[in-house]
């Protein structure tokens, strides 16, 4: 891998070889979501905890102070809303030149596989990663499941993570689901885990980080499950415990209740 891809790439996944990426790129497709309305009130006191964050360029421009100095995982795919059946028809939205130009740590792009546009978003993938590659820029390959959340099990999971290593994604995000380690142990690049859509409690969330990291995970990218909490600050500190400090959910639960990091 060339030098200034790792080093891009180890902005993100840190020393300990884990992450905690904060996602908050959903108005690409579902406009103002909630929580997520003004996105420069949610980011900003969440920054401090991230690793790295997921945002379109849109956000990057209006609602990321340059001076927070976060790595940034550029949204450079789109195309369809919340309003069409069909989600999967993305292009590449935002040129690789643009990303070069807002600093980007690495770009991401979903891939839709068994829908409609599997194809395109499979060569949308190969020719970002030929892009990449020519910049030292790292392609994150998102395994979108669309609408269709009951998609999310292991063998139609470990069947579109292998697709996304196989057409040269550096790392990929994916989601938790049972029997996780065997889409961690047929794909051969990094995995981070969606959050999804927000669960019934604060434990229901930290149970999934810890059950993803022990079954092979890199880390996360979560989105609702952090900023929809009714203590986001709180959530992210439970979740980095979790990622970097191999805490239980229960002794996360007490950072997101306020109490005091390990150590
Ligand atoms: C949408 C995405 C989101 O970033 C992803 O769903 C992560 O956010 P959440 O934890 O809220 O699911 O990639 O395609």
């Amino acid at each position: 891998m060339p030098w200034g891809l790792q080093n891009r790439l180890a902005r993100i996944i840190r020393s300990d070889g884990h992450t905690v990426m904060l996602a908050a790129d959903h108005g690409y497709f579902l406009g103002p979501t909630h929580k997520l309305e003004i996105p420069r009130k949610t980011l900003e006191p969440l920054l401090p905890f991230a690793d790295a964050i997921m945002v379109t360029r849109g956000v990057v421009r209006t609602s990321v102070d340059p001076a927070a100095n976060v790595p940034i995982v550029l949204r450079v795919s789109g195309g369809a809303s919340v309003l069409n059946e069909d989600l999967s028809n993305e292009k590449v939205t935002t040129s690789m030149k643009e990303a070069v130009r807002l600093n980007a740590s690495a770009v991401a792009l979903s891939i839709f596989i068994g829908a409609a546009h599997e194809h395109d978003s499979l060569v949308n993938l190969g020719k970002l990663v030929d892009e990449g590659e020519e910049v030292g820029m790292p392609v994150l390959a998102v395994t979108a499941v669309g609408k269709e959340l009951e998609k999310r099990d292991a063998r139609y999971l470990g069947l579109a993570c292998r697709i996304a290593a196989e057409f040269g994604a550096h790392f990929v995000k994916t989601y938790f689901c049972e029997d996780f380690s065997k889409v961690v142990e047929s794909c051969p690049v990094p995995l981070v885990v969606a959050g999804g859509p927000k669960l019934e409690t604060e434990l229901d969330a930290l149970d999934l980080a810890y059950e993803a990291i022990q079954e092979g995970a890199r880390g996360v990218d979560m989105g609702r499950n952090i900023w929809q909490s009714s203590n986001p600050v709180g959530m992210i500190r439970g979740i980095r415990a979790i990622v970097h400090e191999r805490s239980t959910p229960k002794e996360a639960l007490d950072l997101v209740k306020g109490g005091k990091p390990k150590k």
